[in-house]
């Protein structure tokens, strides 16, 4: 009996198969760490192909576990904006993928701003004219690589972001992109169904090497490379499953996920989103062509903060160490981390920017700066919450998930610096869950998504803010004086 979804959630720095029941209990999971390659300040790559092999990996060890013919359908969710360029007849990648941090189209985003372009692309796209979106990355990638400069010209490119590739390998040569996932190229128009002729000439990316952009669920393609015949039958960029997986249907519910980044979207339904305060719109979801939209805070250094302190400069052992650091002290000494390591995002939008510690003394030790790594989590999902408000979508509570929000003392902060209640489930996997959500319903398994939300998501635990006026007064000032350091 076909009662498990496969889940293939390939992120920022681990690609994982994970295995849900209909009750959303995890049956089988799997995890490689994936590659990072930094080859100049600023640049950030992956291997396409350690991705796919990671992935097909990870897959085959869990449907090992589970038995093929208990999966009814996959869902795959993934790093965003992540630019993977291969040969349409090989079906090998043609240059190592450009990440999403990476800032090496700064220049030529500030040439389009410049000649005016950030009002119309915003309008169209709900994208600011930042180094973040995949189009800019094409474009490099054709001007500065050989290869696909070489297939372009001979009709054999095909560009993708990282679902497009999985979908791609997995079924053998189906180019698709789901409309969450094509909503953060900078090439699609909210309001068309596919990719747009006229951003792709701004932004010289050929539309013919582009994918077919598609639902975020239903049967969408198929592999026989797992055991029988499986349906991919959910497809999300990992924020927007999140946002599913934490229930957010209703407009106006809002979702903050910490992993590498920090990313808030709250539902807006079917009406475009606008912000008036340099925040994104973007596609959520898609199903039967309708789409539902979100205003997205995007925060490019989250868990990525925790993880520097680490491996950079070993000041804790692990990540889970910042809980009991951060209560070991009763305030940061007044230390306080504007993250921005490679760059700043939402509200921000400076791509120039760099980190910046202030308020350092002979007083402070590893506690005052892994209190200030956590503290920096909330200045920063303060600062999303007074644009979200200012364009009219108000937080009512937030809904928090990913690996870093495991954290209690963080969840709390978050509780009292926004002064809403934080409500984080027991099950913090979201991401993976709202993709099999997806999946789920595109099989069949349940008529709606609120079906499958009904069965499949389990337990939450709130925070409730309880922090002094003045102490978050004072916290904020500090933090708006750090800012200006940046
Ligand atoms: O937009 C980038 C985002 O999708 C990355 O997510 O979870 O890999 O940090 P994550």
């Amino acid at each position: 009996m076909s009662d498990h979804v496969l889940v293939l959630d390939s992120g920022t720095t681990s690609t994982r198969a994970i295995a849900f029941d209909l009750s959303g209990r995890i049956a089988a999971v799997a995890q490689r760490a994936l590659t990072q390659h930094y080859p100049r300040p600023g640049w950030v790559e992956h291997d396409p192909q350690e991705i796919w092999q990671h992935t097909l990996a990870c897959a085959q060890e869990v449907v090992g576990t589970v038995g093929h013919e208990r999966i009814a359908g996959i869902g795959i969710t993934n790093q965003r904006e992540t630019v993977v360029a291969w040969d349409r007849d090989s079906g090998e990648p043609l240059a190592r993928a450009i990440v999403w941090q990476d800032r090496r189209t700064a220049d030529f985003c500030a040439t389009l701003r410049d000649a005016g372009q950030e009002d119309e692309v915003q309008r169209r796209t709900g994208l600011l004219l930042d180094p973040y979106f995949s189009g800019t990355k094409m474009r490099w990638m054709l001007e500065n690589e050989g290869p696909v400069r070489a297939a372009a010209e001979a009709g054999r490119l095909a560009f993708g972001t990282v679902e497009s590739w999985l979908v791609w390998k997995l079924s053998g040569g189906a180019h698709l992109s789901d409309a969450s996932n094509a909503s953060r190229t900078m090439l699609l128009a909210l309001d068309e169904a596919q990719f747009d002729e006229g951003l792709c000439d701004l932004l010289g990316v050929p539309r013919v090497a582009l994918p077919e952009v598609v639902d975020t669920q239903g049967p969408l393609a198929e592999t026989t490379l797992l055991g029988g015949r499986l349906p991919i039958a959910g497809l999300a960029g990992d924020q927007q499953a999140a946002t599913i997986g934490q229930g957010c249907f209703a407009p106006g519910e809002t979702k903050s996920t910490y992993g590498t980044g920090a990313f808030v979207l709250t539902n807006m339904g079917q009406a475009l989103p606008r912000s008036e305060h340099r925040l994104l719109g973007t596609v959520l979801m898609q199903a039967g062509g309708a789409r539902t939209y979100a205003l997205e805070g995007s925060v490019f250094v989250a868990g990525s903060l925790i993880q520097w302190l680490r491996d950079s400069l070993g000041l804790i052992a692990s990540a889970a160490e910042t809980d009991a650091l951060a209560r070991s002290v009763d305030d940061s000494g007044g230390v306080t981390i504007v993250p921005a390591l490679s760059g700043l995002g939402a509200p921000h939008w400076d791509a120039e920017a760099r980190g910046v510690v202030t308020g350092l003394s002979f007083a402070t030790g590893r506690a005052q700066l892994a209190r200030a790594a956590l503290e920096a989590m909330a200045h920063q999902t303060h600062d999303l919450a007074s644009a979200f408000a200012a364009d009219g979508a108000r937080w009512g509570k937030l809904r928090i998930d990913g690996g870093m929000s495991a954290n209690d003392w963080m969840a709390q902060d978050l509780a009292d610096v926004l002064g809403v209640e934080v409500e984080r489930p027991d099950m913090v996997e979201t991401t993976a869950l709202g993709a099999g959500m997806l999946a789920a319903v595109g099989t069949g398994l349940f008529a709606s998504l609120a079906d499958a939300a009904q069965s499949m998501r389990g337990a939450v635990r709130r925070f409730e803010p309880a922090m002094d006026q003045a102490v978050k007064d004072e916290r904020l000032a500090r933090w708006r004086k750090a800012l200006e350091a940046v």
